[in-house]
């Protein structure tokens, strides 16, 4: 375990186990339907990289960058997009992959404007889901853990911009916000 890292909450092991399970869920759900696999940049990354591995399926994916937070840990409520899709999500079935929903607001976001542009269908697959933390109301189709309602970093989620590239979920040390 990384040095500034106060717990695990979830560990390798676990991850790859229920990516493998979501995996063969959403093979099966969407064999007929060549779905549009959107991760949310940057934080989906280490996800969605795993997570398409284990489609075994025709797929088509692209990436999307928005913002809600900066370099904030509390949402500011307004979402932008940093970088679009290169790709037309009209009359697709398009599959969002999130690293956690928190306050809800992202997703939502990207939810209705995925459906203004005319996707046929849209799905949120996150690997971690904060209930607590929701301020609009949206739940995800697939999620992988439920998590309590504490900053959480690791597999693509960040303490400005660190730890991302570590292979488990956990909790940091209170003093490395503090110092
Ligand atoms: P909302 O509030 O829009 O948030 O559902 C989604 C985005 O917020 C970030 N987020 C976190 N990042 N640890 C993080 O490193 C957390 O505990 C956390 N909670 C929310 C994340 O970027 C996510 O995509
Ligand atoms: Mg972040």
């Amino acid at each position: 375990m990384h040095d500034d890292m106060e717990k695990v909450l979830i560990t390798e092991e676990e991850i790859q186990e229920k990516v493998d399970e979501l995996g063969k869920q959403l093979s099966e759900e969407y064999k007929e339907n060549f779905p549009l696999v959107v991760g949310v940049l940057k934080g989906s990354l280490p996800f969605m990289a795993d997570l398409i591995k284990r489609l075994d399926i025709h797929i088509e994916y692209d990436l999307m960058d928005v913002s809600s937070y900066g370099e904030q840990m509390v949402s500011s409520g307004e979402v932008k997009i940093v970088k679009d899709l290169n790709t037309s999500v009209k009359d697709r079935d398009v599959v969002i992959v999130e690293d956690i929903i928190d306050s809800g607001l992202t997703l939502s976001y990207l939810v209705k404007l995925f459906h203004h542009r005319q996707a046929k269908s849209v799905k949120i697959v996150t690997l971690l889901d904060k209930p607590e933390g929701r301020n609009v109301d949206l739940s995800p189709d697939v999620a992988g853990f439920t998590v309590p309602d504490e900053f959480v970093v690791g597999y693509g989620l960040d303490y400005i911009e660190r730890y991302r590239n570590l292979p488990y979920i956990g909790v940091l040390k209170p003093e490395i916000y503090e110092g």
